[in-house]
């Protein structure tokens, strides 16, 4: 059974001025327990807008357009972000942010902002037994455990605090696992680090089933087992990991491995192939392909018609010329 589906969902902000930003549309996937999902897009294609309404999570100027988000057949949709907050995060769905210093409230030692989030979920559970789960927890990790526990966010290190937030995320065994560019604001070494304790993490039981957000599509080779890719605000292609590194159809994803593999490590300090042209207004209503304008391959009624997902190759594409 799937432990997470997603239906066509759409969300949009809603400014000041009473505009409607489609950050979203029409995003479909189903997830097996054990999977690993892995997303891709530039930035600004709507990734941590979806991780928002994947947890069911909708704080103004972000609102639910259509469609709905189910985590093992329990509804995220039309609910408060107290609910949310009390019964889904933590334990249902949970989210390792990016940027993982603005996570930890520097004002309070890791030990106790853990510790809120046990008991919050824990009640009547007395302190010095949430203390001995979190050194349990911790100690898996591979850092000084007392030393870690016991410091503001402040006193760690880059990789200490980013493991220190995946800790937290955890542990509570959630369901899902939700990665927003986990790595991204980290040097290389400790983003090995990272990766490598999710995978410890996965490996151990603690959680099995993932998404995890990248504008860096070489790094979802070793770690995922499906991709989607984002392009604004739509999935354009979702295969497994072999099909859309080895041998994507759609043009943007060419274009996005292009650019990306001339930039691994290993292959010189070559700038990576920046994609020309920049990702339309999604203010606006658009009516053909929103890739049309930068696609090498388009046709004249790419402009016009609108793509609809379908399959090529044994995967889905949102091209009605892909091959
Ligand atoms: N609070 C907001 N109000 C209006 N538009 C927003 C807001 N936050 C993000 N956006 C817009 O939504 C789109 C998707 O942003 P985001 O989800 O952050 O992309 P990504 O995570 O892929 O970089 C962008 O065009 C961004 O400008
Ligand atoms: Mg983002």
């Amino acid at each position: 059974m799937a432990i997470f589906e997603v239906d066509h969902l759409s969300l949009h902000y809603l400014t000041r001025f009473g505009q409607k930003i489609h950050a979203v549309t029409d995003v479909s996937f189903t997830m097996e327990k054990g999977k690993i999902l892995g997303i891709a897009g530039e930035s600004g294609c709507g990734k941590s807008t979806l991780v928002n309404g994947l947890m069911g999570l909708f704080i103004p100027p972000l609102y639910p357009t259509s469609g709905d988000v189910r985590v093992a057949g329990e509804s995220l949709m039309n609910r408060s972000p107290k609910d949310i907050r009390e019964n889904v995060l933590s334990r249902k769905v949970s989210m390792i942010p990016q940027g993982a210093f603005n996570a930890l409230n520097p004002t309070r030692k890791v030990k106790d902002i853990a510790a809120d989030v046990m008991s919050a979920h824990m009640k009547g559970i007395d302190k010095s037994h949430i203390y001995d789960r979190l050194r349990e927890r911790f100690d898996l990790f591979g850092m000084d455990t007392n030393k870690v526990l016991n410091s503001y966010p402040i006193q760690l290190t880059a990789g200490e605090r980013q493991r220190s937030v995946i800790g937290i995320s955890t542990l509570l065994n959630p369901q899902m696992v939700i990665a927003d560019e986990p790595t991204s604001a980290l040097d290389v070494t400790t983003q090995k680090v990272v990766i490598k304790l999710i995978f410890d993490l996965l490996e151990k039981g603690i959680f099995s089933t993932m998404i995890f957000i990248t504008h860096e599509l070489p790094l979802l080779r070793h770690v995922a087992h499906d991709i989607a890719i984002m392009y604004a605000g739509e999935f354009v292609e979702v295969g497994t990991t072999e099909q859309i590194v080895f041998d994507p159809r759609h043009p943007y994803t060419k274009a996005l491995m292009g650019a990306m593999l001339s930039a691994e490590p290993g292959q010189r300090q070559r700038k990576p192939t920046a994609i020309e042209g920049a990702p339309p207004n999604l203010a606006n209503a658009i009516q053909g392909c929103r890739f049309a304008d930068r696609c090498p391959a388009a046709r004249a009624e790419c402009k016009v018609n609108k793509q609809e997902i379908r399959i090529v190759g044994e995967r889905q594409v949102r091209c009605d010329y892909a091959q």
